[in-house]
């Protein structure tokens, strides 16, 4: 009897440590690269700015298509007439859109619940704008933590960085940047991940048709990331919504 009691009471204990033990959360994946051989994403960060409409065009003229990380609230307010357009006009040019977080911080500072809304209002514009809800996103300034993936694992995201940096954001000369491009090109990878940003004149006049011409001559196929990796680009796509008061930054 003592004995039949010490073996239920043990296993009583037991299950109630397994049931108490925290479950380990998912971490999302965290790309670097992309796989599909002989393929290069063209990526591009910190719109939608004043350049979307060259970038996007140069792309297309091109026979290629990018890659647009958009914000909520960076440089500008992605719900402003100008900006929709912008936006729009990316995405029905064959481009894919993605998620750059709402205002541009360093996610690895905030909560969970901060890291919830900076990453749900942008994932809300982007559904309302052009209809699709984003399978990656890009946080900035490259930072992430465990908890960071963990909260993109729960949206259904993707953490998205590059293997390779045009510099453009930290000030590298449009000389400076081909000289990059060339010397990423000349070893021939499988594959290029690219990090370009949309805010840069330069990178829309200069940087990028070079880049375009010198990709293409080496054989590469310029795709969208998600195209580069064999997914999804959107975890679901809908009809676009129609401005109201409530699109607001
Ligand atoms: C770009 O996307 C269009 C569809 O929007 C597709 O027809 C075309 O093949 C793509 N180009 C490349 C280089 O993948
Ligand atoms: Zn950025």
């Amino acid at each position: 009897m003592l004995s039949q009691i010490t073996v239920l009471s043990a296993l009583i204990s037991l299950s109630s440590v397994i049931l108490a033990a925290p479950q380990p959360r998912a971490l999302a994946e965290v790309v670097t690269t992309c796989t599909t051989p002989n393929t290069v994403a063209l990526t591009f960060d910190d719109g939608p700015w004043i350049y979307a409409y060259e970038i996007s065009d140069v792309l297309k003229a091109a026979g290629a298509n990018g890659t647009f990380f958009y914000n909520g609230n960076n440089y500008a307010c992605i719900y402003d007439d100008e900006e929709i357009k912008r936006v729009k006009h990316v995405f029905a040019n064959g481009h894919q859109v993605a998620s750059h977080t709402w205002s541009h911080d360093d996610l690895t500072t905030l909560t969970f619940d901060q890291l919830h809304d900076e990453m749900w209002r942008v994932e809300q514009a982007l559904e309302r704008i052009v209809g699709v809800a984003p399978a990656f996103m890009r946080p900035p300034f490259g930072n992430y933590n465990n908890l960071v993936r963990e909260v993109a694992a729960a949206r259904g995201q993707e953490v998205v960085i590059w293997d390779f940096d045009s510099g453009d954001s930290v000030g590298a000369t449009v000389q400076k940047s081909k000289q990059e491009y060339d010397a990423a090109i000349k070893p021939h990878p499988k594959t290029i991940l690219t990090l370009n940003h949309e805010t840069i004149e330069t990178t829309a006049r200069q940087v990028l048709p070079y880049a375009i011409s010198q990709l293409q001559a080496a054989g590469y196929r310029l795709v969208t990331l998600a195209e580069c990796l064999g997914k999804q680009p959107y975890q679901w796509t809908t009809a676009p919504g129609v401005k109201d008061a409530s699109w607001k930054c």
